[in-house]
């Protein structure tokens, strides 16, 4: 592809199809943090014992991976060949089987009524036809499945750097970038559209202590803020001072990094539970 031709947002030769982006997501889902948001959010699906599950854009399969250990049947997909390889990978390290199928949020490679649960995590942002999607994962779900949706409330990201107007400068280029910066809070709407009853909602705050270390944030910052020097949203001056103030107040004990996830479980109507 020539630099000049612009990447697909998602798929093949989009920007979650490198090595790079795989590993980004494992390091971060591996944080104590993360760990600690995604064990409750699965919770929400109650016993999974034996359930076909299908995990819709799985990046490198980490939920999947989850869902599997708790003894359910997955299916992952997502659009990224290099996404699809991490997930293999994934639930290979983890001695876990996994079906892994390529396949797009709103059309997805399955007859109806195939599964009795669905996952959705971190993907409905980037999402343009977000009730759509959750039609088509209606679609592929028996009468009465299981859905279970997480995504950020990125409006709600906010920085103790010390400096609150770069912070908020940060924050509004950041959510510029996103198809659905508030999808958060928008999930609820976006289910009932999709003619989902909901049933649980559990939101979650994710908090660092520590900009640059072993935290979403010290795994993540680095890649959100190459976007926003190539679209050039936020001045180079300003994300130098940025990191410099990330490190400094990491070093007095005072930086905090907080952003609302928000989990929401729906079923599909038509069930006896
Ligand atoms: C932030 S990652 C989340 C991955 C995973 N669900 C998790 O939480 O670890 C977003 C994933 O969604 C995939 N994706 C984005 N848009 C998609 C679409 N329309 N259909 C299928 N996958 C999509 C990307 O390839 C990427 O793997």
């Amino acid at each position: 592809m020539s630099s000049s031709t612009p990447r697909p947002a998602h798929g093949a030769g989009s920007n979650w199809d490198t090595p790079e982006a795989v590993e980004r997501i494992v390091q971060a889902y591996a944080t104590a943090d993360v760990i600690a948001i995604r064990q409750a959010q699965i919770d929400l699906l109650g016993p999974i014992d034996g359930a076909t599950i299908v995990d819709v854009g799985s990046g490198p399969g980490i939920y999947a991976r989850d869902l599997a250990l708790r003894g359910a049947r997955v299916t992952a997909v997502d659009s990224a060949p290099a996404m699809r390889a991490g997930a293999v990978a994934e639930a290979q390290a983890a001695g876990v089987t996994i079906d892994v199928a390529d396949g797009e949020a709103n059309a997805l490679p399955f007859p109806a009524a195939m599964f009795d649960a669905a996952t959705l995590v971190q993907v409905i942002e980037y999402v343009p036809d977000a009730v759509g999607a959750l039609r088509e994962i209606a679609r592929v779900l028996k009468p009465g499945g299981a859905l279970l949706v997480c995504d950020t409330d990125w409006a709600t990201a906010s920085w103790g750097i010390g400096d609150a107007a770069l912070a908020e400068r940060v924050k509004q280029a950041w959510c510029a970038t996103k198809e659905h910066f508030d999808a958060g809070r928008r999930i609820p709407e976006w289910l009932l559209g999709a003619g989902y009853e909901v049933v649980a909602w559990d939101p979650r705050v994710l908090a660092n202590a520590d900009a640059t270390g072993d935290t979403f944030h010290g795994h993540t910052w680095k890649t959100y803020r190459r976007l926003l020097e190539r679209l050039g949203t936020v001045s180079v001056e300003d994300l130098d001072r940025f990191d410099r103030l990330c490190a400094e107040t990491t070093a007095a004990g005072t930086f905090t990094f907080t952003v609302t996830r928000h989990a929401w479980l729906a079923r599909t109507p038509g069930g006896t539970t």
